[in-house]
């Protein structure tokens, strides 16, 4: 299965107006790696401005969440069709970061997915087991799990998962390759058993502590099609250095 590479930034909540410089840093390499999708997420106060400055250009943009409801009194959140109406055409889910700060559910994750794909953006779902799961052995069937209650029934071979251990995301700490190896395999069984050729086709991107150094040898592993970039994606620099390092990138395209 030929899966197209995907590396998407999310900037949490970095950024402001004179932040996009960095963006603009970022399409000559968008533009010359035409193998590779290339997503960035900024902030939502970001998402309009960076799509009229990207005009034409080939990299794609994101949200970092959305709400579950298509519209309503709603004080404060954002939905998805906002989202869309704003430029952008993916989403970021599930973040480990939204289910520890704000107690995103499965189910809460699951209906924002659907709310997300009924307004046209492409969900990357995030899941991923914390170091206490992790070391009581139980990180596939905490992921498999995570994966059965917020992934919609229906889900079209487009939505992108991102594997993220909790204990990787801003710790400079990243599991070893055969770990994330197998853990892909886990998810990509699970997705298969439930969705078939379409789950054959859904890409898993690995995240957490992601950067220039090791992002040529995690980029290369069996069952990695990409990754999702938190802190190495706030600067130019490091980021393409990342979309450099993707074996499709050396590869010459
Ligand atoms: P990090 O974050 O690359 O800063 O570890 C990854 C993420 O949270 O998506």
């Amino acid at each position: 299965m030929n899966r197209r590479p995907l590396i998407a930034g999310n900037w949490k909540m970095f950024g402001l107006a004179a932040d996009l410089s960095e963006m603009e840093g970022l399409a000559p390499h968008a533009a010359r790696l035409t193998g590779l999708d290339i997503v960035l997420c900024p902030p939502a106060t970001l998402i309009a401005q960076a799509a009229w400055r990207l005009k034409g250009g080939v990299m794609g943009l994101g949200g970092q969440d959305c709400a579950p409801a298509q519209q309503g009194p709603h004080t404060g959140d954002v939905s998805a069709a906002m989202l869309k109406d704003a430029g952008a055409a993916w989403v970021i889910l599930g973040h480990s970061e939204r289910r520890r700060d704000h107690g995103e559910s499965d189910a809460l994750v699951r209906a924002k997915a659907d709310a997300a794909l009924a307004a046209g953006l492409t969900p990357i779902l995030c899941v991923g087991e914390t170091i206490e799961e992790r070391k009581a052995g139980a990180a596939d069937s905490v992921v498999t799990r995570q994966l059965a209650r917020s992934v919609p029934d229906g889900a079209p071979a487009s939505l992108v998962i991102a594997y993220e251990p909790v204990w990787a995301i801003g710790t400079g700490l990243t599991p070893s390759a055969a770990e994330i190896v197998e853990i892909h395999a886990v998810v990509r069984a699970a997705l298969m058993a439930r969705f078939g050729a379409d789950g054959a086709a859904m890409r898993i991107l690995y995240g957490g502590s992601v950067k220039p150094a090791n992002a040529g040898e995690i980029l290369a592993l069996d069952g990695v099609d990409g990754a999702l970039v938190g802190a190495a994606s706030l600067k130019a620099a490091d980021f393409g250095a990342i979309m450099e390092a993707h074996p499709a990138a050396r590869a010459g395209n």
